[in-house]
């Protein structure tokens, strides 16, 4: 008997075949169409774009497992999951290092105006007045020391930056391994940090947690990136300390409705550099993405996900 996968979402899939799975890739698929074939499937493996939520798990009377081609489950309802006991995967590792490329990117951007001069030399101007900001020296205030998290510390330490953390959830002894000065309090944090990075995941407890007060906090002329997810840094305030002067610029892959709206306020800004939700989008991460996930949903399907998963 073989298992129906079905993957909604760009992937890499690779050539590799997996005993008992049978995988149809509809990547980019429209909501009605999912929610009209979903019946049939064993398992869907979704990145960021679909919406699993209540409506289309109810619809998917068949379904063992969903898999997320990626780290974040934020697009995912888990309780409606677990209510159906359906089976709730990710790919862990596949895409750290991607996003932490990325966010030392558009902190380097942001911090140098490369996004303006490339908007203004491609307009016929050729403006040399702008002065950036040197990262050698500076603190970045990092929340969320996790897996990505402390790849962007490493990565900053190379660049001679003093890496400050907020993070809860792991022990003083992971700090000092990763020469990282770990606060007990956000705002004694946020009070150091010329450049401050989030790499949480999107939950109750994380979203809109850097709003007007957090980021009044904040050294003057400080740089804010998310490359984690939209919302955890509020649009709206960020928009409003750039407004002030307060923040220098901001780099930021995630937004809380994707693609933001045209008329969104940080569209038409020199002081922010954009990219859209790119984090995991290398050639390297989306072909190990493709091939952890299929791998662990077709080990949940035959029954062995503590084998190696
Ligand atoms: C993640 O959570 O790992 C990213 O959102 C991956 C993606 O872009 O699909």
């Amino acid at each position: 008997m073989a298992f129906k996968v079905l993957v909604t979402d760009t992937m890499q899939l690779g050539d590799k075949t997996y005993p008992h799975l049978e995988v149809d890739y509809r990547e980019g698929i429209a909501r009605e169409e999912l929610l009209e074939i979903v019946a049939h499937y064993d398992a869907i493996i979704t990145r960021s774009r679909t919406q699993v939520d209540e409506t289309l798990i109810r619809a998917a009377a068949r379904l063992k497992v969903i898999g997320r081609g990626g780290v974040g489950v934020d697009n995912i309802d888990i309780a409606a999951a677990s209510r159906r006991g359906i089976l709730v995967l990710n790919a862990p590792e596949s895409n750290n290092v991607s996003a932490a490329e990325l966010t030392i990117a558009l902190m380097l951007c942001a911090a140098r105006g490369v996004s303006r001069s490339d908007r203004l030399i491609r307009a016929g101007k050729w403006d040399r007045k702008f002065l950036g900001r040197e990262v050698k020296g500076a603190t970045l205030g990092i929340i969320g020391l996790g897996r990505i998290g402390s790849l962007v510390s490493r990565r900053a330490q190379g660049l001679g930056m003093q890496v400050l953390a907020y993070d809860p959830y792991i022990s003083r002894q992971r700090a000092v391994d990763l020469k990282v000065e770990l606060f007990d309090d956000l705002a004694e944090m946020l009070r150091r940090a010329n450049f401050l990075t989030v790499h949480t995941p999107l939950t109750e407890e994380t979203s809109g947690m850097i709003g007007d007060a957090e980021l009044a906090l904040l050294p003057e002329g400080a740089v804010v990136v998310n490359a984690a997810r939209g919302g955890i840094i509020q649009e709206e305030a960020l928009v409003r300390a750039l407004d002030a002067g307060k923040l220098f610029a901001a780099g930021l892959d995630v937004f809380v409705l994707e693609p933001p709206a045209a008329d969104h306020p940080l569209l038409g800004r020199d002081d922010v550099v954009l990219t859209a939700h790119l984090g995991a989008n290398t050639a390297e991460a989306q072909a190990r993405v493709g091939a952890e996930i299929l791998e662990r949903t077709a080990l949940a399907l035959n029954g062995d996900l503590s084998r190696g998963a």
